[in-house]
């Protein structure tokens, strides 16, 4: 295990240690939430822990599953107590960029449905400004390339430049969302003015939703040398 992955588990551990029996759980995706989900389906299988989640992508699904952990849907669980999730860059006022694995649609979805929202993630995640991680944006197939030149009129608008690429596969082929939309990666380097920008990009008609989490996390759990340091309310 590298040192990443030590992070990572850390904190997935220390996340599922603030589930208690009764909670209706949101379930992040990527490789620190899974360590969370494993660590919940120890909770279950040793305590007898009563919850019940909402998963965030079809990986996440199985993985849960497969860890033991009920499921269930918005459509009969719309409200939830907590989600947890990790993000690809945090920035001092816990405004995230998340969907470096397409799910930040579902991801959104499930956080905005619960009362609280607490990010894990590994140090190397804390940033001063958003936008050294291509910013993710979920976008219909139709009118895609449409779509793109209106991102960047917008982006330019909000003093962020760079390429704006479709999301593909190592084998060439265009990446789906487990909802079947494509992905665009806006390689910004910088995002001066998330909120300007996350309002732009939102009144675009082809673009789904974006990977921008602004006001949605409550608080976060960062492990690095230093062990876990929390940042705002967890
Ligand atoms: C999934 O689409 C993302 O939002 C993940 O939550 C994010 O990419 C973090 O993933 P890792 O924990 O694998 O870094």
């Amino acid at each position: 295990m590298t040192n990443l992955d030590a992070y990572k588990k850390e904190v997935g551990v220390r996340a599922a240690g603030l589930v208690s029996s009764g909670m209706k759980l949101g379930l992040g995706t990527g490789s620190t939430a899974a360590h969370f989900v494993r660590a919940l389906g120890e909770r279950v299988k040793n305590e007898g822990l009563d919850i019940v989640g909402v998963p965030t992508s079809n990986a996440t699904a199985r993985l849960a599953a497969d860890c033991g952990i009920r499921l269930t849907t918005l459509e009969k669980t719309p409200h939830l107590d907590l989600t947890i999730d990790g993000a690809d860059e945090i920035d001092p006022e816990l405004r995230l960029i998340k969907g470096g694995g397409g799910a930040h649609l579902r991801e959104k979805i499930v956080a905005c449905a619960s009362k609280r929202m607490i990010v894990i993630a590994d140090e190397t995640k804390v940033v001063e400004t958003l936008g050294g991680f291509p910013l993710p944006l979920e976008v219909l197939d139709f009118g895609l390339t449409a779509t793109l030149h209106h991102v960047e009129e917008a982006a330019r608008a909000h003093g962020c430049g760079g390429m704006i690429a479709r999301r593909m596969t190592h084998n060439g082929d265009p990446v789906m969302t487990d909802e079947g939309n494509a992905v665009l990666d806006c390689h910004f380097r910088t995002i001066p003015d998330p909120q300007g920008l996350a309002t732009a990009i939102k009144n675009i008609p082809g673009v789904i939703e974006h990977g921008l989490f602004i006001g949605i996390a409550d608080g976060a759990l960062i492990a690095g040398s230093n062990g876990i340091i929390t940042m705002g309310d967890v």
